[in-house]
């Protein structure tokens, strides 16, 4: 829609011929007389203000003239006031409905981070149910089995696993969307985590026949961190190494001090490595390098962009090094809890 034309102070004001008229300061004639005058003279090269040729032929005196001009800056001052007064209203105004689209909009992505972790914690409880029974059926607790049927037991136990880690994850999206990601930080043994993550990756790798292992310096202090999230993000980090290095390759977890109060967790793989040109685009969300339809790796291309965010929240930062065909490096700091070791 185009800007409706609107009154400038300039218009509101008369010019100084007609002001003059207006006032009875002159006659029209004498300013028709006037303005033919000024035009002479200019054509002559002589530049001759209105007032000036006014007073050359004795139609106005100059304290006449004074007069007016001054009443003009004075009107001049109030319109250009009053401009102000209505542009201060209007920006208030635009500022309002600015202020309401916002508003609105955010409404809309709070409904719908809302319908994702609603939607999350409905897929979490049947998936509850089946991992269960699939466990006392395995365990036997409900009467032997075959062999046959232990097999498709235990390839329906790891689709669930899977499922429910997918099902954490799309919780955790739907946690940062919110803007909820928030830091439980406490005293952290960062060493136990490295650990526990190898430990509950270790079915994975052994499948792929990838070998992955920690590696922890003896004398790490306590880290101050949200353990659940940490323990979040290097199990993001593990999966990917596994599922980016092929059978034969390893990844490892390692764990070490820097300097006073550093620890820097890092997780390196032997696999593919990422392109050079592509380092920042990982981190996108639903980014994946692999964009084909045949999807040889699996996965929602959502991990990286949440781990970077949680390390971030950490006030800390990731880094990536790699090189293609040789494998990747994902590493991150975080600080020590002083005096605990
Ligand atoms: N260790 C790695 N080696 C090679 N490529 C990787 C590695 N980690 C991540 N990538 C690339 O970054 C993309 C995004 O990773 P991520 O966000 O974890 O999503 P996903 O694992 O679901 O594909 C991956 O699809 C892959 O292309
Ligand atoms: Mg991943």
């Amino acid at each position: 829609m185009p800007e409706p034309k609107r009154l400038t102070p300039e218009m509101l004001v008369p010019r100084m011929g007609e002001y003059l008229v207006q006032k009875g300061h002159i006659t029209e004639e004498n300013l028709q007389q006037a303005l033919d005058y000024q035009q002479e003279e200019t054509s002559k090269g002589n530049t001759v203000l209105l007032g000036q040729a006014l007073i050359d032929l004795k139609f106005l005196d100059r304290s006449d003239l004074d007069q007016a001009v001054t009443e003009q800056i004075i009107h001049l001052r109030s319109a250009l006031q009053a401009a102000n007064r209505n542009l201060e209203r209007r920006v208030e105004e635009r500022t309002a409905e600015l202020q309401k689209a916002l508003e609105r909009v955010s409404e809309l992505s709070q409904l719908k981070a809302n319908f994702i972790s609603n939607i999350s914690h409905e897929l979490r409880t049947p998936l509850t149910h089946i991992k269960g029974y699939i466990e006392l059926l395995i365990t036997e607790s409900l009467g032997s089995i075959t062999e046959e049927q232990r097999h498709a037991l235990s390839v329906s136990q790891q689709s669930s696993n899977r499922l429910e880690g997918l099902i954490e994850d799309l919780i955790m999206v739907s946690l940062a969307s919110r803007g909820e990601l928030s830091m439980q930080q406490n005293d952290v043994d960062i060493r136990r985590l490295a650990n526990l993550a190898v430990k509950s990756h270790a079915d994975a790798a052994l499948a792929r026949g990838v070998s992955l292992h920690a590696v922890v310096d003896e004398n790490v202090p306590l880290v101050q961190a949200d353990s659940q999230k940490i323990a979040w993000v290097l199990g993001q980090l593990i999966d990917n190494g596994i599922k980016f290095t092929s059978s034969g390759g390893s990844v490892v977890v390692s764990v070490k001090c820097e300097g006073e109060n550093l620890v820097i967790i890092s997780v390196t793989d032997t696999g593919i490595g990422i392109p050079a040109d592509h380092l920042d685009d990982i981190f996108e969300p639903f980014h994946q390098l692999d964009g084909s339809t045949t999807r040889k790796y699996g996965g929602t291309g959502l991990g990286l962009s949440l781990v970077r965010q949680i390390v971030e929240a950490h006030g800390s930062m990731l880094e990536v090094q790699s090189t293609i065909g040789r494998g990747s490096t994902f590493k991150f700091p975080l600080l020590s809890v002083p005096g605990v070791r």
